[in-house]
């Protein structure tokens, strides 16, 4: 059956290839680096720049779709996921990795409707890897099909998680203590890629069994969450419900078995949602 989001997910490859030459590009030169909440909060005239690119490409040719944007957001525009066709774009996922040139940074490109993903693209920028997963059908690296690691014990397990740019006491002193009873179950290692985006594109690839996160938005996820599922992993919110994309809190692994062991280990904090927020937190 014809697929009807093909044209808009061909699109968004092909925007989200453009995007990754103008990041690479920019991580030759000077980068502009101004702060948003905060003084880790990190933003650059590339990542303003290559959300335009995207959102004025798009509106070209899909005039009635939504938007959701990270730099949008953050100068202003409402986080509101309607039923609408909507695309939630992180220009730049991994801001700060870009900035020092820590070379893990990946345009992110999710596409909703009816408030359920449809399709996801997440660019790699420097790695020049192009995932790509459509609900139903499957998720690719490079066209090559995704499948998570068959791994059932977190003890045989690679575990990410990222300390994000919450420094709040209470928040940092839950984020150790759920840390150390992982470190200490124990698990073979534990990762930071520095962009929820790729690291969920990790599970998704069967090179790490699960990534939680406490703090994440919407946009850093959107895309990625879509390869997890494809890929036949699972998506859970950090107590154990359904995942909440707008809650700012994800579980993504391989299986349910190893989903559970790790929310077993978590302190868990809620912070704002991003469908409250006037602007980015
Ligand atoms: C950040 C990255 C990082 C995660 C933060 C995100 P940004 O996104 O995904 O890995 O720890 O929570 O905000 O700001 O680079 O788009």
């Amino acid at each position: 059956m014809a697929d009807q989001w093909q044209n808009a997910m061909d699109h968004a490859v092909a925007i989200a290839r453009k995007a990754g030459e103008v990041v690479r590009e920019a991580l030759r030169g000077d980068r502009k680096v101004m702060t948003k909440s905060s003084s880790i909060d990190l933003v650059t005239q590339t990542d303003q720049k290559v959300e335009q690119l995207i959102i004025q490409s798009v509106k070209e040719r899909f005039p009635a779709h939504r938007f959701i944007g990270e730099e949008s957001v953050a100068a202003g525009e409402p986080c509101d996921l309607t039923d609408q066709p909507t695309w939630i774009i992180d220009p730049i996922d991994g801001t700060t990795n870009f900035v020092h040139a820590f070379p893990f940074v990946a345009v992110s490109i999710g596409f909703c409707v009816d408030k359920k993903v449809e399709f996801g693209v997440v660019y790699s920028c420097l790695e020049d890897k192009m995932f790509v997963a459509r609900r139903g059908r499957g998720a690719f690296c490079n066209g090559e099909p995704l499948k998570v690691s068959d791994q059932e014990d977190i003890k045989r397990s690679i575990v990410v998680t990222e300390f994000g740019s919450n420094r709040d006491p209470d928040a940092v002193d839950r984020i150790f203590s759920s840390l150390r009873k992982i470190v200490c179950l124990p698990v073979h290692g534990v990762r930071s890629a520095g962009t929820a985006a790729i690291n969920l594109c990790l599970v998704a690839s069967g090179s790490v069994e699960a990534y939680y996160e406490i703090g994440i938005h919407v946009w850093d996820v959107a895309a990625g969450s879509l390869m997890v599922t494809e890929a036949g992993g699972v998506l859970l919110d950090v107590e154990g419900g359904d995942v909440d994309l707008m809650s700012r809190r994800i579980v993504a692994a391989n299986n349910r078995a190893v989903a559970g062991q790790i929310i077993r280990q978590l302190n868990v904090f809620s912070p704002p949602r991003d469908d409250t927020l006037p602007s980015h937190e």
